[in-house]
């Protein structure tokens, strides 16, 4: 269903008002007490000379406080028929009447500079395109409105986007703690939603570093928002990495605009590789946290850790902040689940290493993403079994066939509440 000039003025009606008259004198303190009461796109409309009058949204009984400025003021009230459109109504209003009663119009959307993005659900998508303009008729901001297709599902985390209304431009700048990303969604990662999530851990990186020189490893860095802005709010020093070359294009570009070439080394390779190539010293960079924001497989690298100590010559054992996905029904479970993965990896961990464990989201009743931050165990570093056979990528295919059901599930997002529409 699109939005035609039919439909437009199908939602044509005369409605209702009261108009309320007075001396040109008083409109400004009027206007102060009972702006919002202002029928919308109402103007002053001169009566006569010195007198104007007003739509307003009262209806009778009228409130105190208006029964007192107009005897104050000397007002008349005069009821009044005027014909609202599409143009006066509000995103709601207009969606309320054009699609069935029993289907809610969205109510979240996520907004990435001038992109606004659903997540429609199955009985929402006939009016898809619907939604969109209307979105988008009602945000001057806005550009483009899309629909996410599924979830994600590919190496890069790119979500498959459909345009339902604007601009087919996925182009975004966003500005997060001070830094401006250049992105486009549709070719990268991002996730506005994370920002609180990357504030918590450079907090926690901050009091656990007291004074130490930051130097981070971001192994999963996507258009680089954690290390640009622990870069900038800690002085760290970091190596910003992602396998997707569209990210390391908008990387180099994000690093070079905030002015941290000083600071963030971007590289586009294997995660794994780029932990290879500092023990083989073809890389130079000593780390002092590990940052791993890749959920569905991080956990399978972190065998790469194992024999660090051989490997780098380094006692001081660095610490791991690792993303991934569990289920379970209390905090005690997703913590098992995380353990179990984890000494696959590193023979040695014990949940005793554990300094955090902090859950971002239900995905599902059950299954829940969270962040773990330990501190490499001195056993797995020192450990000389060598790596491990490259983990099987498809073990956790448990979680992404869970993904798929998901799709009529309601999502509880506990990250930050959603954009909500006014
Ligand atoms: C969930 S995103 C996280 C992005 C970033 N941390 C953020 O907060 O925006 C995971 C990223 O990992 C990258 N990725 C996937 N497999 C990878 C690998 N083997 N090595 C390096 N990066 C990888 C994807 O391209 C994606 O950008």
């Amino acid at each position: 269903m699109k939005l035609t000039q039919e439909i437009k003025a199908s939602l044509q009606k005369h409605q209702k008002v009261i108009s309320i008259q007075m001396d040109v004198h008083h409109i400004n303190s009027f206007t102060q007490k009972f702006k919002k009461f202002i029928f919308k796109g109402s103007r002053w409309y001169q009566e006569e000379q010195n007198i104007k009058s007003i739509n307003t949204t009262f209806k009778e009984p009228f409130p105190d406080n208006l029964l007192q400025f107009m005897n104050e003021n000397n007002c008349q009230t005069r009821e009044k028929e005027v014909l609202v459109g599409y143009e006066d109504l509000s995103y709601n209003e207009v969606l309320s009447q054009l699609i069935p009663q029993n289907i809610q119009p969205p109510q979240g959307f996520e907004i990435i500079g001038k992109i606004a993005h659903f997540n429609l659900s199955p009985e929402q998508l006939p009016y898809k395109y619907l939604i969109g303009q209307v979105l988008l008729d009602k945000n001057k901001n806005l550009q483009t409105v899309c629909n996410k297709l599924e979830k994600l599902h590919n190496v890069y985390r790119t979500p498959q986007l459909e345009l339902l209304a604007g601009k087919d431009s996925y182009d975004a700048v966003v500005n997060e703690g001070g830094i401006k990303l250049n992105l486009n969604f549709e070719k990268v990662y991002w996730c506005t939603r994370l920002y609180s999530e990357r504030e918590r851990i450079i907090k926690f990186i901050k009091e656990l570093s007291k004074d130490q020189k930051i130097q981070v490893l971001d192994l999963f860095c996507g258009i680089g928002p954690f290390s640009l802005r622990i870069a900038k709010d800690l002085d760290a020093q970091c190596i910003a990495n992602d396998l997707n070359p569209e990210c390391f294009f908008y990387l180099k570009k994000n690093i070079t605009e905030n002015k941290l070439q000083n600071q963030v080394i971007p590289l586009n390779m294997d995660a794994r590789d780029v932990v290879l190539k500092i023990y083989d010293k073809q890389l130079e960079f000593d780390f002092n946290h590990v940052y791993m924001n890749l959920p569905v497989l991080a956990i399978n690298f972190l065998d790469v850790f194992k024999g660090y100590t051989q490997k780098t010559g380094k006692v001081e054992l660095p610490y791991i902040h690792v993303y991934g996905f569990a289920k379970g029904k209390d905090e005690a479970e997703l913590i098992d689940q995380f353990q179990q993965r984890i000494v696959q990896c590193l023979p040695g961990f014990e949940k005793t290493q554990i300094l955090n464990f902090h859950i971002l989201k239900n995905v599902t009743k059950m299954k829940k993403m969270c962040c773990l931050s330990f501190q490499l165990d001195k056993r797995s570093a020192e450990s000389d079994f060598g790596l491990l056979e490259q983990q099987d990528e498809n073990n956790n295919s448990d979680f992404e066939d869970d993904e798929k059901d998901e799709e009529n599930q309601q999502i509880e997002e506990v990250i930050n509440k959603k954009v909500k529409i006014d």
